[in-house]
């Protein structure tokens, strides 16, 4: 098991490469269950979720190739349509090979995907989509089956826009003959990239990004070239980085239009922020950043993933704010962490309070989850002295190289063992 070690306290100076999105790149590779042609997918991310979506493709069936970024689908076999509990509960996202499996071969059984530290992650949203198209659904010791005699266009409205279940239905969808209509959708960027990608299969997909998406799907699909967007959480994360360990920093490779609200914010708490197409400059305030509240939302809003290291940064700022988390019903574990480092946080119900404190000091914690992960390595990066931050296999599900990238910003982080 490795730790991170990181000393903090000094302003941050370098520049980062973003990756490819981790939450663009699960959706897209289970999109290639919904063809047996190649599908060659670049700027996919060299992260644990992506390992064990290629483990779980290959155990279905698919011959999956990665390197340097570049992933390569082929099919020469028969699929399985059984995705089993000792692959599905290492990531939940899992669930997303459900959607194309069951348009493929209108029978697919999974496991139900367990809950995690943020909290129960019930998939009732994707299901109730399903049965809408036609299929039925039965539960069998752990496992939910879905199967349709013949599965139907119709229209799906989302009692909540959850992100997967949009993602599910648009990819059953497009490969069910007829106009399908998803209404309540995610907006989420990430959603735009598989639609674009689904529309290159040969789908006909309009309204990604918006709340009402309507997919034409087709008989059969093509195989896939596609590049995927770069990761919104990892840029945000960085930024928040810089803000809240002084200094000025560039990331290249990302899309400053798909972090609109965290921009905001960050410019309220007197960070400046200079954006270009594709890349961004941060220059971190002088003395400590104005206290500002935020709320997180599905997309548009504030986002849900960077709410730890939002917390982190809001740790020093110069007076009291809130954070509301709207999405999830347990994701303030970085709490404790971060008082043990000095922070001075009340956390009540879906509500925390921050009391900005002038100093955060080193001490060994732990990562609960990703983005509390990061929200260590955002804090442990502004705090004064050493700080170890422990089980940081969390931190490698959703970031990739982040302690060369540390070193590239100019802070100083390494891995070290246990
Ligand atoms: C995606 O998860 C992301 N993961 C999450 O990122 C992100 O936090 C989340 O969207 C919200 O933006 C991937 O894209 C792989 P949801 P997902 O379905 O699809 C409830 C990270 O750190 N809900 O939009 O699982 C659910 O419990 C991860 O990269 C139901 O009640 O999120 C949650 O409270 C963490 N029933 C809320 O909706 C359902 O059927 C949002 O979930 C589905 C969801």
């Amino acid at each position: 098991m490795d730790n991170f070690m990181i000393r903090g306290g000094r302003p941050l100076n370098g520049q980062a490469i973003i990756s490819g999105s981790k939450n663009a790149a699960l959706p897209i590779l289970a999109a290639t269950l919904l063809t047996r042609e190649k599908c060659e997918i670049k700027n996919v991310p060299e992260l644990m979720d992506i390992k064990s979506t290629f483990e779980l493709l290959n155990y279905l069936g698919k011959n999956c190739f990665y390197g340097y970024g570049n992933f390569v689908a082929e099919e020469h076999a028969q699929l399985k349509l059984h995705a089993p509990y000792d692959l599905v509960r290492k990531m939940r996202a899992s669930v997303l090979v459900a959607g194309p499996l069951l348009a493929r071969f209108r029978k697919v059984r999974f496991s139900l995907p367990g809950g995690c530290s943020i909290g129960m992650r019930p998939i009732d949203i994707h299901l109730e989509g399903f049965k809408k198209l036609g299929a039925q659904v039965a539960y069998e010791k752990g496992d939910v089956i879905l199967s349709a005699k013949k599965l139907k266009p119709g229209k799906v409205k989302f009692r909540f826009p959850s992100v997967g279940a949009t993602e599910n239905l648009m990819m059953c969808a497009a490969l069910i003959e007829g106009a399908t209509t998803l209404e309540n959708c995610a907006r989420e960027p990430e959603i735009e990239d598989l639609a674009a990608a689904l529309v290159k299969m040969g789908a006909a997909v309009t309204g990604a990004g918006t709340p009402v998406i309507k997919i034409t799907g087709a008989a059969r699909l093509k195989g896939l070239k596609h590049t995927i967007m770069p990761d919104r959480v990892e840029t945000g994360t960085f930024m928040l980085l810089c803000a809240a360990a002084g200094g000025r920093i560039k990331l290249l490779n990302t899309a400053p239009k798909t972090l609109e609200a965290l921009i905001r914010a960050m410019k309220k708490a007197g960070v400046k922020i200079n954006t270009f197409k594709d890349s961004m400059e941060i220059i971190a305030p002088q003395g400590r950043p104005r206290p500002v509240s935020v709320v997180t939302k599905p997309h548009p809003g504030f986002p849900t993933d960077l709410q730890a290291p939002w917390m982190a940064f809001m740790a020093r700022a110069n007076g009291t704010s809130e954070v509301h988390e709207q999405i999830f019903e347990n994701r303030f574990m970085h709490a404790p962490e971060l008082i043990r480092m000095g922070a001075d946080i009340t956390v009540l119900d879906r509500k925390a309070v921050i009391r900005g404190v002038p100093h955060l000091l080193g001490a060994p914690v732990m990562a609960s989850d990703i983005r509390a992960g990061a929200a260590m390595v955002v804090a442990a990066a502004s705090a004064k002295g050493k700080s170890v931050i422990r089980r940081i296999y969390h931190i490698d599900r959703g970031y990739e190289k982040l302690e060369h990238k540390l070193k590239d910003l100019g802070v100083d982080a390494s891995r070290v063992k246990a």
